[in-house]
C-alpha cells in the first residue's frame, strides 16, 4: 500500500516494435488501472538480451515503447516509467530469488521451451533464469497486481510460488501478486496463422499489426487475414481467423461477440475485415500522434526518464534492503 493505494507492476520487452497484441492484451488496460492504483510501469531491456540484439536497435526500441507507453494514454507524472537497466535492483534481487527457484520449476516453463527451440544455437543461462528477473521486477514493488496477457500466466505463478517460499522462511517479506487478465483481448492471435499468438519476432509482416503501422497498412493486413470457407461471422473455436477478428473488434469497440454476431449477420468477410481494420485505425490514431509529438520533445522524456528512474531506485531499493537483511548480508557500514 501507498498512499492508501494498491501497487500495480507491469512491464514489456523492449523487443522490436509493440503489437496490437502487446497493445490490447496489456497496455490498454494499464491506462484504465492506472487512477485506482501507484503504478510501476518497466520497460525490460535487460530481459531483451536473452535473445541476441543489435545495441543501437535496442536502445532504439526501448526509447519507442517508453513512448508509446506515454501515448497510449500513461501519465509519467502519477505512473512511474522507467527502464529496468536504471533500476539495479532489479538484477540484485534476481540474483538472491535465484538461488530460491528451481531447476525443475524453470524446466517446465513454456515460453522457455519455445525460445530454446527457436533459438537453439543460443539457449544461455538468462533465457533459463528470465522468469526469476520477472520475479525480482514485480516482487521489488510489493506489487498487489500484475496486469498481463494469457502467456505471461505461468511465468506469474511462478513469481508467487517464489514469494510464497521466501516468505514461508523469512516472514512477511513480499506481497504476493495477483495477476489480472481482460476479458477482452488478453491472446491476440497471428493474422496468418490464428492458432499462434500474435507476436513481435513473426517473420511474416501481414501476421501481426504493429501499434505504429500506417492506416493503410493496417487495413490491407486486415484484408489479406486467414479466415475459412464457413463465410458467417460467428464466434467459435471451428473458425479461429474470425473469432480472433472478433476478439479484436470487441476489445477496440467494448461490443460483446453477440452484438457483432448480430452486426455481421447476412454480411460477408469482406466488410467485416473492413470494419475490424477502421475500428482499429481509429483506437491507433491518437497513440500514433501524441506519439509523433514525443518524438520531437527530447528534453521532455529524458526528464521523465531521469525523475523516475530516481523514484523507482527508492521504492526498489527499499525492498532490497530489506530482504538482504533477511538473507543475512552484513550491515552497510556508514
Ligand atoms: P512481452 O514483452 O512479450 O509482452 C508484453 C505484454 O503484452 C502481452 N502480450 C499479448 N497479449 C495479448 N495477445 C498477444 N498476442 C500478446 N503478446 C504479448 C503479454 O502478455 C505482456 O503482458 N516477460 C514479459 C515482460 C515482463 C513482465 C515483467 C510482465 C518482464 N517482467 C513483470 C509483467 C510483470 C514479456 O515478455 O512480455
Amino acid at each position: 500500500m501507498l498512499d492508501g493505494k494498491q501497487t500495480i507492476f507491469s512491464g514489456m520487452q523492449a523487443t522490436g516494435n509493440l503489437t496490437l497484441g502487446n497493445y490490447l492484451g496489456a497496455l490498454n488496460n494499464w491506462v484504465s488501472l492506472a487512477d485506482s492504483y501507484n503504478c510501476f510501469y518497466c520497460v525490460v531491456d535487460e530481459h531483451a538480451i536473452t535473445i541476441r540484439q543489435d545495441p543501437a536497435t535496442l536502445r532504439a526500441n526501448a526509447r519507442k515503447v517508453l513512448q508509446l507507453y506515454i501515448a497510449a494514454g500513461l501519465d509519467p507524472k502519477k505512473c512511474c516509467i522507467y527502464y529496468q537497466s536504471h533500476v539495479p535492483a532489479h538484477a540484485e534481487l534476481s540474483w538472491i530469488l535465484g538461488c530460491f527457484t528451481y531447476m525443475g520449476e524453470l524446466s517446465r516453463m513454456t515460453q522457455f521451451k519455445d525460445k530454446a527451440a527457436k533459438h537453439a544455437d543460443n539457449i544461455n543461462a538468462g533465457l533459463f533464469t528470465y522468469p526469476v528477473l520477472m520475479a525480482a521486477d514485480i516482487l521489488l514493488y510489493q506489487s498487489d497486481l500484475v496486469p498481463v496477457g494469457v502467456d505471461q500466466k505461468q511465468h506469474l505463478e511462478l513469481a508467487r510460488d517464489v514469494a510464497i517460499r521466501f516468505n514461508n522462511i523469512y516472514g512477511d517479506v513480499f506481497t504476493i501478486p495477483e495477476g489480472y487478465i481482460a476479458k477482452s483481448g488478453a491472446k491476440i492471435m497471428s493474422l496468418q496463422e490464428p492458432s499462434k499468438k500474435m507476436s513481435k519476432s513473426d517473420e511474416n509482416e501481414n501476421a501481426s499489426i504493429y501499434v505504429l503501422d500506417a492506416p493503410d497498412a493496417i487495413m490491407r493486413k486486415f484484408k489479406r487475414a486467414v479466415t475459412d470457407s464457413v463465410g458467417v461471422v460467428r464466434y467459435s473455436d471451428e473458425q479461429p481467423g474470425i473469432k480472433n477478428l472478433i476478439d479484436i473488434y470487441c476489445a477496440c469497440t467494448g461490443l460483446l461477440p453477440e452484438a457483432v454476431e448480430k452486426e455481421f449477420d447476412g454480411k460477408g468477410y469482406g466488410d467485416f475485415k473492413s470494419a475490424v481494420g477502421e475500428a482499429v485505425v481509429a483506437r491507433l490514431r491518437p497513440i500514433q500522434e501524441r506519439f509523433a509529438e514525443l518524438t520531437k520533445d527530447k528534453a521532455y522524456v529524458d526528464g521523465i526518464i531521469k525523475e523516475n528512474a530516481e523514484k523507482a531506485n527508492y521504492y526498489a531499493n527499499k525492498t532490497l534492503r530489506k530482504v538482504q537483511k533477511k538473507v543475512g548480508f552484513p550491515e552497510r557500514v556508514r
